[in-house]
Parts: C-alpha cells; sequence; structure tokens
C-alpha cells in the first residue's frame, strides 16, 4: 500500500466546502470538492487523525479503482482483476457494501452477492483458502458503488459511519446526523468560544456537538475504526491511534460558555438528556422545557442560535397554514434575542417569509434525503455603545415588514 494514500471522505450533500475546510485543518492535501465528498491525500497517520477528528465526514474511504462493469458477468471481472491479497488474508472476515445507482441491476444484494464471490474466488486462486463473510462485524468493509456500469470499489477505514459517534442511546421522531449538526456549527462558524442555544433541541444533537466542540474533544474518541483491524495496516493505525486518543483527552479543556437546550416535547427532552449523558456532556450542558415561541430572556450575547424547526411533514403541524403562524411567532421570539447570531435549518419553503427577517446568508444542503436551506440571520439589535456592531445591520430589530400569515390569502 503506497506511503500516501488517496482518500475520499463522504458528506451530506451542500456540506462539501465545509468538509473540505476541515479536512484542511486536519492536515489532508490536494484537497478536491466532489459531490458528496472530498478528495484527498494523507499519509497513514493523517488519514487516521481524519478519521478521530473530523466532525463533518460520513466515512473515509480508500478507493481501489474504477471499472467498465457490464452484466453480471463484468461485474465479476472487474472485481475478480483488484489484487485483494494486498489487503485480505484467508483469515480475515469480510462484508461488501453495495449502492446502485441508474444501474440495469435493481438489487444491491445481488450487486454485493456478486462481489463477493469474484473477491472469494481470488483469494482462493491466490492464497489457496478463502476469508469469510462476516455482515456484523467484518475485519474489512468492501464498498461497491455502482452508477451506470461505473463500478468504483474502496475499502471503508471507519467500519460503522463517523456520525455513529455513540452517544446516540434514544432516537426521536426526527433526529439530525450528528455529523450534520457538526457541519452546521461549522457553516455557523461556532467555535466554543460563544454560548449556544438549540430552542427546538429534539434529541439534542446539536448541542452536544457544540458541547463536543467546546470541550475540544475528538468526536471519535469513544469509537474505533475498522482500519484497526486490516491485515497489513491494523498493528501500525492501533499504536498510531493509541497514541492520539491519549493525546486527544490530555487536550479536553473545560467549557466555559453556556450551552442551553429547550424543546416543548418531554419525550424529546428526555431523549436529549440520556444522549447529553451517553456522551459525559451533562454537566456543560443544561436542558429545560419550553416553548421556542414564548423563549425566556438568554444569557447576555455573544451567542449562537443554531436550531432546526419542524419542517411539518413528519412531525404532524396542523397545515401549512398552521407551521406559517408557527414560523411567524417564532421570529418575533427569536429576534428579541437581542445580539445574538441566529442560524436556522428549513426544509419547509415557507419559513423564510413568515418568519419575517431577511438573512444575511444562505446554503443548500441536504438532510438526508431533504433539500433544507441553513439561513443564517446577523444580531437583529445593537445594545447602545456595543463594540459588536454588526456589519450593515440595522439598528432596530425588524428589517423586514412583517406580514402575518393570516393576512395573507389561502394557499
Ligand atoms: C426537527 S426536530 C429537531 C431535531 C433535532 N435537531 C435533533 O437532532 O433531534 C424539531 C423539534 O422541535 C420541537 N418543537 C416543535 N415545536 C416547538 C416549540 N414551539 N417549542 C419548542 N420545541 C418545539 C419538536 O418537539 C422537535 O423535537
Amino acid at each position: 500500500m503506497a506511503e500516501r494514500l488517496a482518500l475520499f471522505a463522504t458528506t451530506a450533500r451542500g456540506t462539501e466546502e465545509l468538509l473540505a475546510d476541515e479536512l484542511k485543518e486536519l492536515g489532508a492535501r490536494r484537497i478536491r470538492q466532489d459531490r458528496g465528498g472530498v478528495r484527498f491525500m494523507a499519509s497513514l497517520d493523517e488519514a487516521l487523525k481524519v478519521c478521530l477528528w473530523s466532525r463533518i465526514a460520513m466515512r473515509v474511504l480508500y478507493p481501489l479503482g474504477e471499472f467498465e462493469a457490464r452484466g453480471a458477468e463484468g461485474l465479476y471481472e472487474a472485481v475478480a482483476s483488484v489484487p485483494w491479497e494486498e489487503h485480505l488474508t484467508p483469515e480475515t472476515t469480510f462484508a461488501v457494501e453495495a449502492t446502485l445507482k441508474d444501474s440495469e441491476h435493481s438489487h444491491t444484494g445481488f450487486v454485493a452477492l456478486k462481489v463477493k464471490d469474484a473477491v472469494v474466488d481470488r483469494m482462493r486462486d491466490k492464497r489457496g483458502a478463502r476469508p469469510d463473510v462476516d455482515p456484523r462485524n467484518p475485519d474489512v468493509r468492501v464498498v461497491a458503488h455502482l452508477v451506470r456500469e461505473k463500478l468504483s470499489l474502496s475499502l471503508d477505514l471507519c467500519g460503522e459511519p463517523l456520525h455513529r459517534r455513540g452517544y446516540r442511546v434514544r432516537p426521536t421522531a426526527a433526529p439530525m446526523k450528528e455529523t450534520l449538526a457538526a457541519a452546521l456549527l461549522r457553516a455557523a462558524g461556532y467555535t466554543g468560544e460563544e454560548a449556544l442555544v438549540d430552542p427546538m433541541c429534539g434529541s439534542g444533537t446539536v448541542l452536544i456537538e457544540g458541547g463536543l466542540i467546546a470541550r475540544r474533544r475528538a468526536p471519535g474518541i469513544a469509537r474505533d475504526f475498522a482500519v484497526e483491524k486490516w491485515p497489513h495496516l491494523g498493528a501500525r493505525a492501533r499504536e498510531l491511534l493509541e497514541d492520539m486518543r491519549a493525546d486527544a483527552r490530555r487536550h479536553e479543556r473545560k467549557v466555559a460558555v453556556p450551552i442551553l437546550g429547550f424543546d416543548k416535547d418531554p419525550e424529546a427532552l428526555e431523549a436529549a438528556r440520556r444522549n447529553v449523558k451517553a456522551a459525559r456532556l451533562s454537566e456543560e450542558i443544561v436542558l429545560s422545557e419550553g416553548d421556542a415561541t414564548k423563549l425566556p430572556p438568554l444569557p447576555e450575547p455573544p451567542g449562537l442560535l443554531l436550531t432546526n424547526p419542524p419542517y411539518g411533514d413528519r412531525l404532524g403541524s396542523g397545515g401549512q397554514k398552521g407551521m406559517k403562524s408557527f414560523y411567524f411567532k417564532l421570529g418575533d421570539s427569536l429576534r428579541a434575542q437581542k445580539g445574538w447570531r441566529l442560524f436556522v435549518l428549513s426544509g419547509n419553503e415557507a419559513f423564510e417569509s413568515a418568519f419575517h427577517a431577511r438573512p444575511s446568508s444562505r446554503r443548500q444542503l441536504w438532510n438526508g434525503p431533504i433539500e433544507c436551506t441553513l439561513l443564517g440571520y446577523r444580531p437583529f439589535y445593537v445594545r447602545p455603545g456595543s463594540s459588536e456592531a454588526p456589519l450593515g445591520a440595522p439598528q432596530q430589530p425588524v428589517d423586514v415588514a412583517p406580514v402575518r400569515p393570516e393576512d395573507e390569502g389561502e394557499e
């Protein structure tokens, strides 16, 4: 295996630029954004640092090659041409994960099976024995991605995707992926030096990711990575990671800013409490039952409000008219938090006008299959004499004349 690895880190669509910035900070080189991910070069220790420290990447893949693969036979031949004996031994367990797009094959299971057969046959041919398949906890995960007749084969350095930090012990109705929450915090410029509030915190993902940033805690500190079990790199990877984990623990610091979460649903709050506890952030994050449309005054700014309100489809909202009215009240409540920066991830196109304020930034991204917009708002009001005058912001809380949803015609 080469000294310097050519790798591909996957991420939610729309967050590629944020991941590229993060990878640069982590020491990656020759960074190139692609759709749904970022290509980069890294030595083994730099690659492990990405696994341990990337807050945004979902997977870190080691691409083995791209092939024309026509029909079942072509697929088999393409896979069998890869020198699997350089990556596996007969004692290594492995699993194949297949994804398809516009492919002549309709079943991922069939493609995974063909890939497995080709790997096994090649190993038997070259090493005289075959490795076993372990779908649950394999030593090596092979990722096969087939777009039309173009097959990409990779090995996954991480194993379980990186959003599985290990702290989500109680899910809720519409949780956000941990990696997406971290991407939003980066987009909002959150570094852990200012207060953080999520007024509709659900299972607490934004707060926990913010807490990890403020604590300077490595997001992957509580988990291990598949590469540690690879036959040829595993021993070296374990050694390097042991040092990196110890170093990461030494450099954690106390959180000096308030991190507060509210939700009106007691079940969501209970989930958040459990998740916060599992993330070992119970001392840093304070959760309370509360209605975001009647938010109490928050601590002194500087502070960041970051939230994703219900979009209306999954959470039972009383229709689009009800959502508009809710967003309108939310606008009144959040704009009253003077001097606080605000970022809202919305998947409902009615949000922006109903919220009745003009965003200063806008980023399209995907929350799973839902296309969303991350809207950024400058602080709505500057305290008299404050040195933190936001760039060109009006001195009045409202910068767009509000139109009550009730005044608008029926949908
Ligand atoms: C899309 S979910 C947030 C998911 C969250 N980011 C997570 O990762 O779990 C929206 C949340 O808003 C909460 N919510 C809805 N209306 C609210 C209100 N008026 N005040 C406070 N919370 C509210 C819901 O209970 C739900 O937990």
